[in-house]
């Protein structure tokens, strides 16, 4: 396979995953994942989220010394710093909701542990950028756009740190992954292992949901 341009190649991997949210999305309702909330699922999601959190910036983390560009190296620190804010907010929330914050994170789901486990053997950050940042992180506005309008009459505090402060913060740091595939993904092999990194980063993704809405208390 020939380079693809910049452009083309964003919109590969961006095809890819609209292509594996569509099925997700049809999925969705047949595990529960909209069911109503009750105080024991918006705990479990935040127990979920702390996990997420963490992880993207232990992930991360690692690269920033390889990242070419001094101004680049910066902004991966601050979003690696965001998501460790990130998980600390939600610790902090599930405390006062008298859960156990770490739970999940002591205890992962297998299916979230293979998904965090690729992540932390990808070999390249353009690979890691591709499943991560461009990947699954894409959704997690969507899913909390619908996760805010179903929390907010139960627990409006909940509902405003994901509204306020998460999904903030997500909106600054939705440029960094195309900049950084722009950038450094521009060989044919680079490309295609980011492409494949992204395919199995949905595909791991999509399966720790899944599992997690199945072992949703009832
Ligand atoms: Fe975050
Ligand atoms: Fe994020």
């Amino acid at each position: 396979m020939e380079a693809l341009s910049p452009e083309d190649f964003l919109k590969r991997l961006s095809d890819h995953r609209e292509a594996f949210w569509e099925k997700m999305t049809a999925e969705r309702k047949s595990y529960g994942a909209e069911k109503p909330l009750s105080p024991e699922i918006i705990l479990r999601r935040l127990q979920f989220g702390v996990v997420m959190e963490r992880k993207a910036a232990e992930v991360s983390a690692p690269w920033v010394p390889h990242l070419p560009e001094l101004e680049l190296q910066h902004c991966l620190s601050e979003y690696v710093a965001n998501e460790l804010k990130h998980a600390s907010i939600l610790r902090k929330r599930i405390a006062e909701l008298n859960g156990d914050p770490d739970v999940l994170w002591k205890n992962p789901l297998a299916e979230l542990k293979q998904l965090w486990d690729f992540h932390a053997a990808l070999g390249s950050f353009c690979e890691l950028f591709a499943s991560v940042q461009y990947g699954h992180e894409e959704f997690f506005p969507r899913t909390s756009k619908s996760f805010i309008e179903r929390v907010e009459p139960i627990d409006p505090q909940t509902a405003s740190i994901y509204r306020d402060t998460l999904l903030a913060d997500e909106a600054g740091h939705e440029w960094l992954a195309p900049e950084i595939l722009k950038r450094y993904a521009t060989n044919a092999g680079t490309q295609a292992r980011c492409l494949e990194a992204l395919q199995t980063g949905c595909e791991l993704f999509g399966r720790a949901i899944q599992s997690f809405n199945r072992t949703m208390p009832a």
